[in-house]
């Protein structure tokens, strides 16, 4: 049972590390159907602390409409406020969201819905958003700067757009092991050469604030506030 289980998760990584574009997401959603069962007791542990921060970080308001890209199995459902806003999350694969729905039918909140979506085409009319949360999701899909201007066009202008991810180092000998790394990563679902400057170049987002919750930390949380026409600039 569980040699079948890493067989096929290693069968399905080696073939996301050679796939483009669909390809690539049609392979994610199958890796994370199949995380899913053990997701929480993985890396859904080891990333809670950094999300609650995170989510504290929006300041929610009771009319707030937040959407929280990539939900997965609901590793931040406990942290928006039971009482403030309306919290809308998506997923590509089924295997998180069914576990993120069984939390949410668990929990008896009401200001919460999930379902399926793919980030990079987003079902909702522009500037919708008053806040988006994109936690773990940058580094896995095929195209970063797309995700990020699907959130910018949902959201509102004004808005905030919280991230929490990897970023290359700007150190340039740990830039460089990541580099080397990348390869590798890339089969297990994840980039590791992600540059936080290229997206912001190819995005126009200009960051407000950004921060790592431990001095060596190799994730961290960037706030920007949603700007329209720093969003046309970068397109045009
Ligand atoms: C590392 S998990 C992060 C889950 C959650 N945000 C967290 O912080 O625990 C990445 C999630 O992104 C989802 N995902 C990957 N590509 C996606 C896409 N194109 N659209 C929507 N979700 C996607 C995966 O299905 C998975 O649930």
């Amino acid at each position: 049972m569980l040699l079948s289980f890493v067989a096929t998760q290693l069968r399905l990584l080696a073939e996301n590390g050679k796939a483009s574009g669909d390809m690539q997401e049609i392979t994610t959603k199958r890796i994370y159907d199949i995380q899913s069962v053990v997701y929480d007791h993985t890396f859904g542990a080891l990333v809670k602390r950094r999300v609650e921060t995170a989510i504290r970080h929006m300041r929610i308001r009771p009319n707030d409409l937040v959407l929280d890209l990539g939900i997965g199995t609901g590793a931040s459902l406990s942290y928006f406020p039971m009482d403030k806003g309306k919290i809308i999350g998506i997923d590509l694969s089924s295997g998180m969201l069914r576990m993120c729905k069984e939390k949410i039918a668990e929990s008896g909140r009401t200001n919460i819905n999930v379902f399926q979506a793919n980030a990079l085409e987003l079902p909702f009319e522009d500037n919708t958003f008053d806040q988006v949360f994109i936690s773990h999701v940058i580094s896995v899909v095929s195209d970063p700067v797309q995700l990020v201007k699907e959130a910018q066009r949902v959201a509102k202008s004004g808005a905030r757009i919280l991230i929490l991810n990897h970023f290359q180092s700007t150190n340039r000998l740990i830039a460089l092991i990541e580099k080397w790394l990348c390869p590798l990563c890339t089969h297990l679902g994840w980039r590791t050469d992600l540059p936080l400057q290229d997206l912001i170049r190819r995005t126009g987002m200009e960051i407000d604030y950004r921060f790592k919750l431990d001095a060596i930390d190799l994730w961290e949380t960037v706030a920007i506030t949603n700007d329209k026409s720093a969003l046309r600039a970068a397109v045009a």
